[in-house]
């Protein structure tokens, strides 16, 4: 059964909106676990231009579940890793111009200084885990440079029209497969949302979904505590195929 992440830049993009001081992402943070997030992942990204440095500092001593730290692999961010300690880290690549995450970590081609910073960090004591496109070449590096976790990039699979889509998740199934046979544990996530996390919940041996804009989208309707409620139920009894069945001719 996979737990859920619940990525909560959003509330500080309304903040930063105005850059004042609410909707306070560390109080929602509360608010998702008392939903029942697993939980709770933030993207600390270079130009700031949502969570602030001060967000993880508060969230290290008030999250109660896990604290997953999405992250550039620069110097900066690693110094900050180090320093506050997340139960995790995922390296994510980063554009400053590109409105969210675009694609996976290029991982195969900068093997030499990732097993160094994966190495430093996970000698601290925090789990890496390295987010990239479902493909055998990536993932073999993710094994090489040492790294226990990988997040399976689902962008191609939310984005994918519907008679793509059974072709993406097969990506994703073939991913996770190729991944647990190398002995690394499997998260996804990117673009999930409500009406296509089931196919994904339901693959073998998919330990995490970390979901952000979808869930914050509902929360506008429903509440935060309630948007992560229902995602969770998704989540953990996800049935089969319930687009695919009635979709495909
Ligand atoms: N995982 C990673 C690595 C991401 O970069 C993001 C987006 O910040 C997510 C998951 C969540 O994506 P979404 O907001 O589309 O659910």
């Amino acid at each position: 059964m996979a737990s859920l992440g619940v990525n909560i830049d959003h509330i500080a993009n309304v903040r930063q909106a105005r850059r004042t001081v609410e909707p306070d992402p560390v109080t929602y943070a509360l608010l998702a676990e008392l939903g029942g997030a697993d939980g709770i992942t933030v993207h600390l990204r270079e130009d700031r231009r949502h969570i602030q440095e001060r967000d993880v500092e508060l969230l290290r001593q008030t999250v109660r579940s896990r604290l997953n730290l999405e992250m550039a692999a620069t110097a900066e961010m690693e110094a900050i890793a180090l320093r506050l300690r997340p139960d995790m880290v995922t390296l994510v690549p980063e554009k400053r111009e590109e409105v969210t995450t675009e694609g996976g970590l290029d991982v195969a081609a900068q093997t030499g200084p990732l097993t160094a910073m994966v190495t430093r960090l996970q000698q601290a004591g925090i789990g890496v885990s390295l987010f990239v496109d479902p493909a055998a070449a990536q993932l073999e590096a993710c094994r090489a440079i040492g790294a226990r976790w990988v997040e399976l990039h689902t962008g191609a699979y939310a984005e994918a029209d519907w008679q793509r889509q059974s072709d993406e998740l097969a990506r994703l199934t073939e991913g996770s497969f190729i991944a647990r046979s190398l002995g690394l544990r499997v998260n996804a996530g990117h673009g999930l949302t409500y009406q296509n996390v089931e196919p994904v919940a339901a693959i073998e041996g998919m330990e995490e979904l970390n979901i952000g804009h979808t869930i914050v989208a509902r929360a506008l309707a429903v509440g935060l505590e309630q948007a992560v409620r229902e995602m969770k139920v998704l989540v953990q009894n996800p049935r089969r195929d319930p687009l695919f069945g009635s979709l495909q001719p």
